[in-house]
């Protein structure tokens, strides 16, 4: 059903029209896309103008944690609306002071001050800046396998091939290899052994590159659109006591990790480690309106107690935003939304993948945790070929194109990076919806099965 809103185009062909003559692309060469107009989003589905339903494996980037037109969400926004739409981040504001106090409430340790962005890029910038300035040094070690978002800092800072058009970068980035035991940059064999050889490589970068120019080591808690990769056990914490006998600071990008995503209200809450600062977006209000943030410890924000934090947007801690993370943070704790991500992790996804790797030559490894999984093609599980060779385009990557576009004509929106498909759904997805899907990917795997050249395990 096309809801018509009166100025606004109804029909398929003049949105789609619209759009290819004003709409101006992120990562996208204008010419050669065809954005789909979607004319309605409901629960973990959405719905094109010709009335195809998709379930939405990707929640969108991987935030719409809560699901699309949480009818709840939706009334509180519509309520805030009704009583103010824009008061100036200089003003206190009660939807402000409370998203702050339920977001720190909810954090680790003693991470009880809240800088509001708009998004994940301005987090990760601020929180760069922060780091600076608390430490007076300048460096931050960033990992290869990581997004941090597209503005100059943060750009600067992903490891991933977003990273090649923006440069050269800011200044002062140093790229690191982090734990990713089934492509070990470190030749390990056991999760052990990588967590033992990543954190040394650590350590010797801090070396050469001199301690006392180090601010911040970042990280994505558990790697996202690079793989969902799942750090070892010790790895975290081993980061942790690097930072504290050097002086720097940790950041945490739970951009998408966190709120809900790995099943936990922050990743780093898996293995009790307590970042100086983490960075959030995407699920904290599951996008409904853009926001996004950092939390900051005591011991950073005191630093800007006496002295001026030189950093502020427009729509810093906007209230209407705030309000609805507001609201869906006690949507969250009401529906038990936590435990079912955790739930559907553990007792659905991870069985159902690992059945569906047996009947499958072509995955070579899936991993994950709560709503927050990847599944690695593979030409060969011996040699770990990967099915498409690193950031493909065109032709090279058809078989991943492929198998999206068997995903998509039998009802599922799937998430694909490389040579991987993401099972991201919102973490609202009943067992039924997630099931559904899985068995979906199920068929469309034999697409990439015809490409493996293996041999048959
Ligand atoms: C881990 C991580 N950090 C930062 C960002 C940037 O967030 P935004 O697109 O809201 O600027 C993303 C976006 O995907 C992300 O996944």
């Amino acid at each position: 059903m096309v809801r018509e809103l009166a100025g606004l185009p109804t029909d398929k062909d003049s949105v789609r029209a619209l759009d290819r003559m004003h709409v101006f692309h992120s990562w996208s060469a204008q010419g050669l896309i065809d954005p789909l107009p979607i004319a309605s989003a409901e629960g973990s589905y959405f719905t094109d103008y010709d009335g195809n339903r998709y379930l939405d494996f990707a929640s969108q980037l991987v935030n719409v944690n809560i699901g699309h037109q949480h009818p709840k969400l939706l009334a509180a926004i519509v309520e805030y609306a009704q009583k103010m739409t824009m008061i100036q981040p200089a003003f206190a504001n009660d939807a402000r002071s409370e998203a702050a106090r339920l977001i720190a409430e909810l954090a680790p340790g003693e991470l009880n001050h809240v800088f509001f962005t708009n998004g994940g890029a301005e987090a990760t910038e601020n929180a760069l800046r922060m780091a600076r300035l608390h430490t007076g040094r300048h460096k931050v070690l960033a990992a290869y396998r990581s997004y941090h978002g597209a503005t100059a800092g943060a750009i600067s800072m992903t490891g991933d091939p977003r990273r090649w058009g923006a440069e050269p970068g800011v200044p002062g980035v140093v790229h690191y290899w982090g734990p990713y035991l089934y492509r070990s940059a470190f030749h390990a064999a056991t999760p052990e052994e990588e967590t033992e050889r990543a954190l040394r490589h650590l350590r010797d970068l801090i070396m050469v590159e001199g301690a006392h120019t180090v601010a911040a080591i970042i990280l994505e808690t558990i790697v996202g659109t690079n793989g969902v990769l799942v750090p070892p056990p010790g790895y975290l914490t081993g980061v942790r006591e690097i930072c504290d006998e050097f002086g720097i600071v940790m950041i945490a990008d739970e951009v998408m990790a966190g709120f809900g995503r790995a099943g936990e209200w922050f990743a780093v809450q898996h293995w009790g480690v307590t970042p100086d600062l983490i960075t959030f977006a995407k699920g904290v209000n599951s996008g409904y309106l853009p926001l996004g943030g950092v939390l900051i410890s005591d011991a950073i924000a005191t630093s800007f107690a006496e002295r001026v934090y030189p950093g502020g947007l427009t729509y810093s801690g906007h209230p209407l935003a705030c309000a609805s993370a507001v609201a869906s943070i006690n949507i969250f704790k009401d529906e038990k939304v936590i435990e079912n991500a955790r739930r559907l992790g553990t007792d659905v996804i991870g069985p159902e993948l690992a059945k569906i790797a047996d009947r499958h030559p072509s995955i070579g490894e899936f991993r994950g945790l709560g709503v927050f999984w990847a599944v690695e093609l593979v030409r060969d599980r011996a040699t770990r070929e990967p099915l498409v060779p690193f950031n493909a385009a065109g032709a090279d990557a058809r078989p991943m194109v492929e198998l999206a576009a068997a995903c998509r004509q039998r009802g599922l929106w799937p998430m694909i990076h490389f040579n991987g498909v993401h099972i991201v759904p919102p973490c609202t997805s009943t067992e039924r919806e997630v099931r559904e899907g899985l068995a979906i990917l199920d068929e469309a795997l034999n697409i990439t099965d015809s490409c493996y050249t293996g041999s048959a395990e």
